[in-house]
């Protein structure tokens, strides 16, 4: 066959450097490194580079908290990341950093550039400002009171309980979460992109195919919303690149972070012959430019970013593809439940094919979320994988080596079955091309079932046992390896481990598309070892009890929003303080669910005589019906707090990590409606 090489660029998004890589960002490497090792069997050229987003308040603020410097910091997790990748069988062809020179000069170049043709402009906005610290602060290290509900304790931007949105500003008693005083207002001149420049070439170059269609139908809000002016500089402190002629001034992280994409891909051709930076990056370049993204990120991939290239001259991405969220158990990742499962824990206890596949029979070319159900992780994989695929191999591999000495047969004795394998390809080929790993993988399932069928209808080891049908029995068990060399070819991107142990046993060269029509006939394989054992429950519940966080410090960790102590006790409150709660024990009469809130029960509770209505956040773990009828303690003289869905007149009182452990405090049976918890 001979096709057109194509020359492909792709990238995954760049992981921040203060923190793990979790199960949550895999899904999105996973994807992108099966669709890279698909296209390097197809023959393409394809490359494939990655790097840490090292920039940013939180890392500097990070790495401040551990006494270090922020280099230390990055260098420190960059190891880490890389270790995880590569132990996942992530095959970036470079993985660097966006504190890189390469990147100072893109990023300076871009922005230049830029500027030159008028799409930068300055102007003075007013920000909060710590003065203890003497920085400007982002929206989420200020915190207060809610200015609609009054809630204590919430964020710069929207508050936890009552679910508004508003500006840093119109907090109630602010106090900046890294030093704790009262923010200032302050003056301070910021450069801006103007995106509204680019508003017809990007309507136009968003509906050009480049984008999966609800992600263009997403835009096309953002366009009747206007586009505004980007924010792209920041005030010293800051760990990132100073903006050139203007000291004091540093680029956004957002800014420099997809630049950092060229950075590697440059640091790359600089050690590689024959690879030119401008055959990839020129605007009427032949080569293909492809980024994975979540689709969290979707507006500065898709708006920005097509933007400022196109503004600095370089060509634009070929296509943005996003995918989703994943969930566990249907569930956000959570410390508390266990479930926020870093790869360094996955790897602890599970093998990491086994992720791979199962992402893979889940992933689509669309945006949806996908869950990882643990239960069905297990059965998955050690029905297909190991029941079905490896299964081929070690049925018939004894009789080849006990008796053929380890020689397949001359010729290929079900031609037809052999093409029927081998003319799959074709449509299994197209399904990763565009992405549709979950039905490339139902196709291939399908062929190993076949493949299955083949083995049990001819019943090598009946024909083991009888005098004379040798001929045949070399036969079946070499074309059932046959078969199982195209299964393995098939899954080959997304089981490169396996593969490879694979390819050892058949003592062929690493699989390519083009390689597997041409069958193995009188070809001596390898002593066949076990490729992949069972997945087992034990494991799964070894992985999420390492997960699982303390309960008290995972509370203080979320309740200081990273202030820099890390004492798991919040602040005392003196006896007196305490004394004034008047706790009491009450029957919960009603409990019914509440219209469009996810967490809330609202709760009718009885006092002895007197009723009170209660939200609360206990429907992850209660279904009403359970609760009618129980008693349980509240706080009933907290004040009465207006909330969406309307007045709590208290608050009941309840314990545990959370989801489906929240445990109501129950008094003793004794215990009567309206008596005073002492
Ligand atoms: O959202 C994130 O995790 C960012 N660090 C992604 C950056 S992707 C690219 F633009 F660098
Ligand atoms: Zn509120």
């Amino acid at each position: 066959m001979s096709q057109k090489v194509r020359k492909i660029l792709v990238t995954s998004a760049l992981p921040y450097a203060n923190g793990p890589i979790h199960i949550g960002h895999l899904v999105e490497y996973i994807q992108t490194d099966i669709w890279v090792r698909f296209q390097k069997m197809r023959g393409n050229q394809c490359i494939y580079v990655c790097a840490d987003d090292a920039h940013g308040t939180p890392i500097m603020l990070r790495a401040r908290q551990q006494g270090v410097e922020p280099e230390q910091l990055i260098d420190a997790m960059s190891i880490e990341h890389r270790a995880d990748f590569a132990k996942f069988n992530v095959g970036f062809d470079n993985y660097h950093t966006t504190h890189s020179e390469e990147n100072r000069f893109f990023a300076n170049t871009i922005y230049r550039r830029n500027r030159e043709k008028g799409h930068i402009s300055m102007r003075t906005i007013t920000q909060a400002y710590d003065p203890v610290e003497k920085m400007f602060l982002p929206d989420r290290f200020i915190k207060g009171e809610c200015p609609k509900c009054g809630a204590k304790d919430q964020y710069g931007d929207n508050c936890e309980v009552c679910g508004a949105s508003y500006s840093p500003s119109e907090l109630i008693n602010p106090v900046s979460s890294i030093s704790g005083v009262t923010p200032e207002q302050r003056e301070s001149e910021h450069h801006f992109f103007r995106l509204g420049d680019f508003e017809t070439l990007l309507k136009q170059w968003t509906r050009g195919g480049h984008l999966q269609r609800e992600v263009s139908n997403k835009l096309d809000e953002w366009f009747a919303a206007g586009l505004q002016e980007w924010d792209i500089s920041r005030d010293a402190p800051y760990f990132g690149f100073e903006i050139p002629d203007h000291p004091g001034k540093y680029f956004y992280v957002w800014m420099d972070a997809p630049i950092g994409y060229m950075a590697s891909f440059k640091n790359l051709c600089e050690r590689t012959d024959g690879l030119e930076f401008d055959d990839f990056w020129r605007p009427d370049s032949d080569s293909e430019l492809y980024h994975f993204i979540g689709k969290d990120i979707i507006y500065f991939h898709a708006l920005f970013w097509p933007a400022m290239l196109h503004g600095a001259d370089y060509r634009m991405p070929t296509a943005i593809f996003s995918h989703g969220f994943l969930t566990v158990d249907g569930l956000k990742m959570s410390k508390s439940r266990g479930t926020f499962i870093t790869a360094r824990s996955y790897l602890d206890h599970l093998n990491p094919e086994y992720l791979r596949y199962y992402f893979a029979a889940k992933l689509g070319s669309g945006v949806e979320d996908i869950d990882l159900n643990l239960e069905d992780f297990i059965a998955r994989v050690n029905s297909d994988l190991v029941g079905k695929v490896v299964n081929i191999a070690s049925r018939c591999a004894g009789f080849i080596r006990k008796r053929f000495d380890n020689m397949l047969a001359d010729e290929i004795s079900e031609p037809e079955l052999l093409a029927h394998f081998s003319d799959a390809g074709a449509a299994i080929a197209e399904l990763y091309e565009t992405r549709e790993f979950s039905r490339a993988v139902r196709e291939i399932m399908m062929l190993a079932d076949r493949a299955n069928q083949y083995i049990d209808d001819r019943k090598p080891w009946v024909m083991a046992k009888e005098a004379g049908r040798d001929p045949e029995l070399h036969a079946v068990c070499s074309m059932g390896l046959n078969l199982f060399r195209l299964l393995i070819g098939y899954l080959r991107p997304i089981l490169p481990a396996t593969a490879e142990l694979a390819e050892a046993f058949l003592q062929v060269e690493p699989l390519t598309w083009d390689a597997l029509s041409s069958p193995l006939t009188g070809h001596r394989i390898a002593e066949f070892k076990p490729l992949m054992t069972r997945a087992e429950q034990g494991q799964i519940d070894a992985m999420v009890a390492d997960s699982k966080e303390n309960l008290g410090v995972t509370q203080a960790v979320s309740k200081s929003n990273g202030r820099l102590a890390g004492d798991p006790i919040n602040d005392n409150i003196e006896f007196p303080d305490f004394a004034k709660v008047d706790l009491r024990v009450v029957r919960i009469v009603r409990a019914e669910h509440v219209d469009g809130a996810d967490k809330l029960l609202q709760l009718t509770l009885d006092l002895g005589g007197v009723t009170r209505n209660v939200f609360a956040g206990i429907k992850s773990a209660y279904a009403p019906e359970e609760l009618e009828g129980r008693l349980t303690v509240m706080v009933a003289n907290l004040a009465p707090r207006k909330m969406r869905f309307g007045i709590s007149e208290g608050m009941v009182l309840a314990a545990g990590p959370g989801g489906k452990e929240i445990f109501l405090l129950a008094p003793d049976s004794g215990a009567e409606p309206g008596m005073r918890v002492k």
